[in-house]
């Protein structure tokens, strides 16, 4: 543990693994090997209906915390192919690639500094190939960004990147979105989607992947405000994961060491998660840099455009500082799944105790808010039941289950985090009322379907 890591009171309390983790997944079809049919591919996963929501959920509020319910934070959708230059400007050309060695007898190719961190030494000093002990070359700089060709042409002149992270669009929109919508420092450019990097090593499920999400914000302060507004952060993003349910004791925040900070930055921070699989531990979900005014500049340099602020008050121009919380969708969702897992015991309708399966997800974050579940297939019941389904549907995602006994439709639904069951039953036919069944406290309450969304809407925050 570095000094820097701040120390944790209580021991984590994450009761879940990999391999429980991705069979769930599996089970319930939530993420799953992009391209089964073919044998997978390569580390790509697939989100299914449920891990499409929930997915969708985490950026929903990310995006409702850092945009919409701040006055000076926007948001920004930009393309994923930019001007070849960006990456110029940016040193990804340069600084962003991993040392490999090439094993001379099998080929397999390895991270030098991996190897070297596994043995405990500072150079690669007989150190031989892990798989067949074969000699290693000298290490050679893999640039992890995908290189494409935009149009038919496959020359270098064509030759363009996909973005490696989402933040350099907000740095090259500076002034446009700043001019276009009259913001005044500090003010910050969120976005969110899709990102690229070769990885050597993808691994640990969604964790490390070549196509991931980011939810990232540059947040664009005076010079000499910054420490202030970079610790204004760290506790803000923290918050997040905790207000959204993560245990406070499964993270942490971690410093960067100096030797550690990336070329453009002052100081970084990580909020880190306890994954308690031997490959991850304490690893990170979101880092928080103070970037300086380095991008602003460096874009500068190659742009030839004047990128400075201007303050209309102090009458003067200046690049501002600027504070990045960036964060992985992908991998927070892969931290929610593993924070909401437990199993209970639990007693059935005759009063014994069985263990349940439950995701005990913030219901924001929950694929389905409400499960509408007639008690039987019969046709008498389908009707009402469908009302009540379209009573809930509009408002909420909301899934409508008949197959299977109650108990196991309870079961699927405690198991995919749903916070609401509404059982229709031969009952509900001449009271006009429908039982709610809580997930984590399994209390039922009986409703008159007039009440239904007003009891709900008590229950479920917005989202
Ligand atoms: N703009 C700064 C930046 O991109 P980063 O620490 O490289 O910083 C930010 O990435 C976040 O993106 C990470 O904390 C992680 O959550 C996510 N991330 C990065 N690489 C990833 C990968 N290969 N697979 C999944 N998530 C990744």
């Amino acid at each position: 543990m570095s000094e820097h890591t701040e120390p944790t009171t209580q021991a984590p309390t994450v009761e879940a693994d990999l391999p429980t983790i991705v069979e769930l997944c599996k089970k319930r079809g939530i993420i799953f090997p992009s391209s089964e049919i073919y044998g997978g591919f390569r580390s790509q996963w697939d989100y299914g209906p449920l891990g499409t929501e929930l997915k969708e959920n985490v950026k929903r509020h990310w995006w409702r915390t850092m945009v919409q319910l701040r006055e000076d934070v926007v948001g920004l959708d930009a393309a994923i192919l930019m001007h070849p230059r960006v990456w110029e400007a940016s040193g990804h050309l340069e600084n962003f690639a991993d040392p490999l060695v090439e094993c001379v007898e099998c080929h397999k190719r390895w991270r030098a500094d991996h190897l070297m961190e596994d043995a405990g030494q500072t150079t690669l000093e007989g150190i031989t190939c892990p798989g067949c002990s074969g000699e290693l070359t000298d290490p050679k700089n893999f640039n992890l960004m995908f290189k494409t060709f935009s149009g038919p042409v496959e020359d270098e002149g064509n030759a363009v990147w996909m973005r490696p992270e989402t933040a350099q669009a907000m740095f090259v929109d500076f002034l446009t979105i700043q001019r276009t919508n009259r913001l005044k420092v500090p003010f910050g450019i969120a976005q969110l989607g899709k990102s690229f990097r070769n990885e050597i090593t993808p691994g640990n499920f969604v964790f490390r992947t070549r196509e991931f999400e980011q939810m990232e914000m540059e947040f664009f302060v005076e010079p000499g405000s910054d420490e202030d507004w970079h610790q204004f952060w760290i506790d803000e993003r923290l918050r997040w994961y905790t207000e959204l349910g993560i245990r406070r004791e499964n993270l942490r925040i971690r410093e960067h060491d100096e030797d550690e900070l990336s070329h453009y930055a002052k100081r970084t921070v990580d909020v880190e998660y306890y994954f308690p699989d031997s490959s991850l531990g304490w690893a990170e979900l979101e880092g928080i840099a103070n970037r300086t005014d380095f991008d602003l500049k460096a874009h500068e340099a190659v742009s030839g455009q004047d990128l400075r602020y201007y303050d209309q008050v102090a009458d003067e121009r200046y690049h501002p500082y600027v504070i990045e919380p960036a964060a992985g969708a992908t991998r927070a969702t892969l931290a929610f799944l593993y924070d909401a897992y437990r199993v209970e015991e639990a007693p059935d309708a005759d009063g014994t105790l069985q263990s349940r399966t439950v995701l005990k997800l913030d219901p924001r974050l929950s694929p389905y808010k409400v499960a509408v579940l007639p008690l039987s297939k019969k046709d008498t019941l389908t009707p009402l039941a469908k009302e009540v389904y379209d009573l809930c549907k509009v408002r909420w995602m909301t899934e409508y289950d008949e197959t299977q006994s109650i108990g196991r439709r309870y079961r699927r639904q405690d198991e995919i985090g749903t916070p609401f069951c509404v059982t229709v039953d031969f009952d509900s036919l001449e009271d006009r009322a429908v039982t709610i069944r809580d997930r984590d406290s399994m209390r039922q309450d009986r409703v008159a379907i007039d009440r239904l969304v007003g009891y709900l809407a008590e229950r479920l925050p917005v989202c």
